[in-house]
């Protein structure tokens, strides 16, 4: 595996298209504009395009000053329409790939986008998905949307590739052009094209032997993710019959500097990847007649979380004699991780809906999230407002680790709380790890 340095590759200016313009297109979209390129920003969400033209940033960790300098300097135009493809030299897709009602991968955003570019596809426009799917997207089903709607072949009249995302929002160390990108291509020239399209930006690029080797190496680490967590998920409830610390036992094995690496427990997964990804590949592999048990007994036990932290909560209220019906609980956390602003498939949404079925009155704080948006697998919980924090609820119950949490003085809280991420340093009296 060869890897091509920003250095060799930087020999003219192309325009590029970033089709999508959320969590991943945005930052990316910067990134390639703070390199000196024009970016065409397209996406068709109207409030989205009305923002950037307005200077705003609609990420916490994005700031909308930054948006506005490369927008003035005529580096970055935000647009719904297509047809503005049609000045750019490559088009990076960053388009959602969710599942189904029936928990099959949901290609269509993939697919419309591509329908939809089709018709502006130059001479040796580059195409590249950065979309998380399974392997054969790019090369079969993107493929055949860009040909019949452009009449053109890839490999032949225009480039097509597959570079995964790879973004770690919460972390501020983390920045875009230093983590290392795989590249993909149907042929090595449209490899070559997107090698260079991308050492514009990014310090180092990976060339891999395929698109299909790209998006299988994107679902691997995934995939170890979700196995990891659902590992300790497991020794958690193991090692709480046994009186033991889960907390204490991962800070003691990770002192051992080869052959272990720490993942932490929760109340079940949460975000647009971990809990979907792995099952893009479950659906694939039943495709060649095979099974992925991991993967399955993994989603199993992370799916079961929020259950076990349930009944944790119904003993911290039968402690002090209280039942979960006609109780009031705060949960702390609606994000799915640390200080984002994130609430995407957050297990938050699961706990509130467990607690109320059972007959608790729960409210939620958030200082990243005031006000619960539109989600379409928990709609009626639309509109709701984080509420502060205080001492008047029958129990509290932390589900996100915000550095906001961490730094509260819990200390004189009469109610019990329910950590389940080993966050609140100052603890009050009645004080239970799920
Ligand atoms: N968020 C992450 O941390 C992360 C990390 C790695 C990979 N990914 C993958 O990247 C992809 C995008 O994820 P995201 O988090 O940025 O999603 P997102 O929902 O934040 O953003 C997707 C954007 O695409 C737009 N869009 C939808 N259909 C479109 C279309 N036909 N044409 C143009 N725009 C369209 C939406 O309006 C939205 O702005 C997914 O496949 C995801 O699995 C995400």
């Amino acid at each position: 595996m060869e890897t091509a340095s920003k250095e060799t590759k930087k020999s003219e200016t192309p325009t590029i298209g970033i089709v999508g313009l959320g969590y991943v297109g945005l930052p990316l979209a910067i990134q390639f504009s703070k390199s000196g390129l024009k970016v065409v920003g397209i996406d068709v969400d109207p409030t989205k395009i009305e923002s950037l033209n307005a200077g705003k940033s609609y990420i916490g960790h994005i700031d909308g000053s930054l948006i506005d300098e490369l927008r003035l300097n005529g580096r970055f135009l935000a647009t719904s329409h297509f047809s503005d493809a049609s000045d750019c030299d490559a088009l990076i897709l960053c388009v959602p790939t969710p599942l189904n009602q029936h928990r099959e991968p949901d290609l269509s955003y993939v697919l419309e986008t591509g329908a939809s570019l089709a018709p502006y596809l130059k001479s040796g426009t580059l195409v590249c998905l950065e979309s998380t799917t399974y392997p054969g997207t790019t090369e079969i089903d993107l493929r055949g949307v860009l040909e019949s709607g452009s009449g053109k072949t890839a490999g032949v009249d225009f480039h097509l590739a597959y570079s995964p995302e790879r973004e770690d929002p919460s972390n501020p160390e983390s920045k875009v052009e230093q983590i290392p990108k795989l590249v993909g291509g149907l042929t090595q020239t449209c490899r070559d094209r997107a090698v260079a399209i991308y050492a514009h930006a990014i310090n180092t690029i990976v060339p891999v032997e395929s698109c299909k080797v790209a998006e299988a190496a994107k679902l691997l680490e995934n995939i170890f993710r979700s196995v990891n967590i659902a590992l300790v998920n497991e020794l958690k409830v193991i090692y709480d019959k046994m009186g033991i610390d889960i907390w204490e036992v991962i800070e003691a094995a990770k002192t051992k500097p080869f052959g272990f690496m720490p993942f932490y427990p929760g109340p079940g997964l949460g975000g647009h990847c971990i809990p979907i990804d792995p099952f893009y590949l479950s659906w694939k592999a039943r495709e060649v007649g095979q099974t992925t048990r991991f993967i399955e007994l993994a989603g199993e036990i992370n799916t079961a979380m929020p259950e076990y932290v349930v009944n944790v909560c119904m003993q911290a209220l039968n402690g002090v004699s209280k039942s979960v019906k006609g109780s009031s609980i705060l949960i702390l956390g609606l994000a799915y991780k640390p200080n984002v602003d994130d609430d995407r498939e957050s297990p938050t949404y699961v706990l509130i809906e467990k607690l109320e079925k059972l007959g608790a009155e729960v409210a939620y704080n958030d200082p990243h999230i005031p006000t619960v948006r539109p989600t379409r697998e928990h709609p009626h919980l639309a509109g709701r407002t984080s509420v502060p924090i205080n001492d008047n609820f029958d129990l509290i119950l932390l589900a996100t680790d915000h550095q906001a949490y961490r730094d509260y003085d819990f200390s004189t809280f009469k109610c019990p709380i329910v950590d389940t991420r080993n966050c609140i340093n100052k603890k009050p009296h009645s004080y239970l790890k799920a």
